[in-house]
């Protein structure tokens, strides 16, 4: 049932009770200022689904300025708000944002029109949005649920729907958005909207949307967490063509996204919660062009030139820090090798050799834990002990840092790392 009461609690559930107090905030505040205001977007689908979202999406009848003022100010966030677009976030102090937004047709209308139109706005508001699924919402007022296109029938149904027909041309990006909500929930897509889906691909319309729009759709696919799905979907459609020509999705391919996202997976256990997932995979998708074709790709300007970089050279750099490790047979050699390269190019290295291989499991031990097994002893506390200075430092520590890693759990102390250096290192430094 979608009671009020029954959506609150629902709301608590899926925010969690801190998340679910700032929308209480928010609720007290419309009622006291007399203001319809809505929760709106993926966070009403998701609660649906009982899926966690934390995005938390206003919109406000009427102008949305004073309101999110008022707001900000009892959450003690900061507000930043949009003149023009009569849109603003507010950033709590614990980092949550709220997004708040004046509902879109508002300034159309003449403001003695607003009080009597007040559910007729919303439902413009909501009309305007790409699918059923996306297009519901709470008032914050009444904690009722409006869905006026079908929304929690077609989550029943496992659909994705567009609500007119007219809908991928307006936006094309939707397409891309289609296939992300069909893939991510495992709904299919409408037969009517496939329909239009197709229709609005063949008129190439995304030559007219700027390419920075196009990536940030891109970029949610890529961190979804298997794109591998996305990306077969987009292929089947033929829109993977539409971003760049030479994408194509292989089998060879297939296993090395999948494999990505297997590795990827863990990376929490890895410790590597900063990597750019859309970067590694497009390293993965484009590594058949020649890296100064991906530099100049229009879709990846948006990119820093150290991301394109990595999609440019990642692979090929991969293959040969596989290539050196695999001809070295010191440890502390390939601890050397390894740490001149950035994580991003080990996770590729991994995902193009596989797990029968040696040098696969000293990658991933490398990334998991030999990564972090630092000496006690400093580069310049070596230098003192008579280690010249210069590249021999970094070859010293690395010495240090296998014997360490020898050690396994019987860590050496200090006392045990300068006796190795005198002993051992000292001695092969200077025979060389
Ligand atoms: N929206 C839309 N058309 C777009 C982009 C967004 O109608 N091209 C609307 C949808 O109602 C969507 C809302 O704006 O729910 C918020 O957009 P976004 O944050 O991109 O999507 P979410 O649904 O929140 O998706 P996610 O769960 O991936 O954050």
């Amino acid at each position: 049932s979608q009671r009020p009461r029954h959506v609150r609690k629902m709301l608590r559930e899926i925010l969690g009770k801190k998340n679910f107090s700032y929308l209480e905030a928010a609720s007290e505040l419309a009622l006291s200022r007399r203001q319809s205001v809505y929760l709106v977007g993926g966070i009403v689908r998701d609660l649906i689904l009982r899926t966690p979202n934390f995005d938390i999406d206003l919109v406000v009848e009427g102008d949305a300025q004073p309101f999110a003022n008022a707001l900000a100010e009892q959450l003690a966030g900061r507000l930043r708000f949009h003149e023009r677009f009569k849109t603003g976030v507010i950033i709590l102090p614990d980092g949550l944002r709220i997004d708040v937004a004046s509902s879109r047709n508002e300034y159309y209308e003449s403001p003695g029109a607003l009080p009597s139109v007040t559910v007729g706005s919303i439902k413009r508001d909501l009309y305007r949005r790409d699918f059923s699924i996306n297009a519901m919402a709470v008032s914050l007022n009444t904690f009722e649920l409006l869905d006026f296109f079908g929304g929690v029938q077609d989550i029943r149904d496992r659909k994705v729907r567009v609500l007119h027909n007219l809908s991928f041309i307006e936006d094309p990006t939707r397409m891309f958005r289609a296939v992300r909500f069909e893939q991510r929930y495992e709904f299919d897509i409408g037969d009517q909207t496939l329909k239009l889906l197709r229709r609005a691909r063949d008129l190439d319309l995304l030559q007219h949307i700027s390419s920075q729009r196009i990536y940030d759709e891109l970029r949610h696919m890529l961190n979804e967490e298997y794109p591998s799905r996305h990306i077969a979907r987009l292929f089947e459609l033929d829109l993977l063509r539409s971003l760049h020509s030479s994408m194509g999705f292989d089998r060879k391919t297939l296993e090395l996204v999948s494999s990505m996202e297997d590795l990827l997976v863990v990376s929490d256990f890895l410790r590597m919660e900063d990597l750019r997932r859309d970067v590694l995979y497009l390293a993965i998708l484009l590594r058949s062009l020649k890296p100064e074709q991906i530099i100049d790709i229009p879709l990846l300007q948006e990119l820093s030139r150290r991301d394109r970089q990595l999609i440019a050279l990642g692979f090929s750099r991969s293959a040969e820090l596989l290539q050196c490790i695999h001809s070295e047979g010191k440890l502390w050699r390939k601890l050397r090798l390894v740490s001149q390269y950035e994580n991003d190019i080990i996770l590729l290295a991994m995902v193009r050799s596989n797990s029968q291989q040696r040098s696969w499991h000293f990658l991933r031990d490398y990334l998991r834990s030999y990564a972090n097994t630092l000496p006690i002893l400093r580069g310049d506390e070596l230098i003192k002990m008579g280690v010249p200075e210069g590249p021999a430092v970094a070859d010293a520590l690395c010495m240090l840092q296998a014997y360490i890693v020898r050690r396994g759990n019987n860590r050496p102390d200090r006392d045990e790392e300068e006796l190795f250096v005198q002993r051992i290192v000292m001695p092969c430094l200077t025979r060389r």
